[in-house]
């Protein structure tokens, strides 16, 4: 398992369960040595247990460890190159230089990673190929796009709604499908570049659902239309469904708007195709949060100096990942407004002072003295707090928050 974050070590530990052996590399030694002390490398609810149930070792050395197993999964990070939106294969290339040096006994090459359809031909496979070892005879290729979402990873690993495998050749989708024998869901074995774009689409698809409700919601607003009860009546349609109706400040994560801004880039800067649907479904996004700032200013039209409490920092309940997070927005825009936050997030707060250590980071209960208070992430313990008297600007929902003196929806 190279690379021990997020999808690496839930899809590592829960090998482990199912009884394979399992190696972490990571450069990030401290991970390994939190794996040694059976600590979780990342916030993952239930991983702490179940890494408690499992034996797994942990390597330094990346080639020594390609020597001693029989299935390689590239799990390392392939963040959004904020330049030119394309998403970045150094980690993968770096990591995929070192395996194909220590690769022969025709082992299996696993990308887990979130690449663009094509990287693995044009350059993943040659990468490995560098050393004289030859794909087919001295390794094998899959692409196996994950699905877990944060926070409930775990199951999502365990019961999947189906295992998408891209095979370079027959035997290499062979040897993966009977990794996953025991799984009792659909495994669809496909090209590499295919699996590559089930995954991407997937997500875009997952982006556009939210934008179109924040969009409906937007319009329902305007218009003293609840979206909520809209929703609820789309609903009972089974070609709509009821889940990613949830109209609120908009998708952060690790995965949306990075899989979004990486389909966008490939299809205008690689195919020259302008694709003005998923440009719209980006544009939504990145507008929403900047509503909810509108918002408070028809309360607060000068909000030069005033203490703004903000409830939540991480992109959403059940982790402290706070990547794209809808907060950095709104913090970042209610510092140019001169505001002064005060931020609480029971998980995300550590990780959210990286981006932002100018600002102030309070217990709940400070943060409550606030008069004003915008929610972001819907966790649990703000739903029954006291919101007498405040001015509530609510991008989640939170139905108690309601009884404030002054309450807006962000779009509803
Ligand atoms: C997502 C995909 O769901 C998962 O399949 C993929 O493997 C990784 O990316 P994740 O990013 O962990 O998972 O979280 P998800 O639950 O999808 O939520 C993503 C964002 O959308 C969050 O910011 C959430 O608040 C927001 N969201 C979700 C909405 O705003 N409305 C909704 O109805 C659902």
């Amino acid at each position: 398992m190279i690379g021990a974050g997020y999808l690496g070590s839930v899809t590592g530990v829960c090998l482990a369960k199912l009884g394979h052996d399992i190696i972490f590399v990571d450069k990030d030694k401290r991970k390994l040595t939190q794996i040694r002390q059976k600590k979780p490398p990342v916030f993952e609810p239930g991983l702490d247990e179940l890494l408690m149930q499992v034996e797994v070792g942990v390597e330094e050395d990346l080639q020594r460890a390609v020597r001693n197993t029989d299935i390689c999964f590239v799990c390392v990070g392939t963040p959004n190159n904020e330049l030119n939106g394309h998403i970045d294969l150094t980690e993968v290339r770096r990591t995929s230089e070192e395996i194909g040096k220590a690769i022969g006994r025709n082992q299996l090459v696993v990308i887990k990673s979130t690449v663009m359809p094509g990287a693995m031909e044009k350059e993943i496979i040659p990468i490995l190929e560098k050393n004289g070892k030859k794909l087919g005879t001295d390794f094998g290729v899959c692409v196996n796009p994950e699905f877990l979402r944060e926070g409930t990873a775990i199951n999502d690993f365990l019961h999947p709604d189906r295992i998408i495998i891209g095979e370079a050749n027959t035997e290499s989708g062979d040897c993966l499908s009977n990794l996953y024998r025991e799984f009792d869901c659909p495994i669809l074995r496909v090209d590499l570049k295919t699996a590559e774009m089930i995954k991407l689409a997937s997500n875009c698809f997952l982006a556009t659902k939210i934008s179109f409700i924040n969009e409906l919601g937007n319009i329902c607003k305007l218009m003293g239309i609840d979206v909520y009860k809209v929703a609820t009546g789309m609903a009972y349609d089974p070609r709509i469904g009821d889940k990613f109706l949830s109209a609120g400040i908009g998708f952060g994560g690790s995965c949306l708007p990075k899989d979004l801004a990486g389909l966008i880039t490939m299809a205008r800067d690689e195919v020259n195709y302008q694709p003005k649907l998923l440009q719209s479904v980006m544009s939504v996004n990145n507008s929403q949060p900047l509503r909810a700032i509108e918002l408070l200013k028809k309360y607060i039209p000068n909000l030069d100096g005033q203490h703004i409490g903000v409830l939540g920092l991480a992109f959403k309940p059940g982790t402290d990942d706070v990547r794209d997070s809808p907060a950095i927005k709104v913090i970042k825009e209610l510092l140019a407004q001169k505001a002064i936050p005060e931020a609480y997030d029971p998980r995300a707060m550590t990780n959210f002072r990286t981006l932002f250590p100018q600002i102030e980071y309070r217990e709940l209960k400070d943060v409550m003295k606030c008069r004003a208070i915008m929610i972001i992430t819907e966790w649990a313990e703000f739903v029954e707090l006291d919101y007498k008297g405040k001015i509530v600007i609510d991008g989640r929902r939170l139905a108690k928050a309601n009884g404030a003196e002054i309450y807006e929806g962000v779009c509803w």
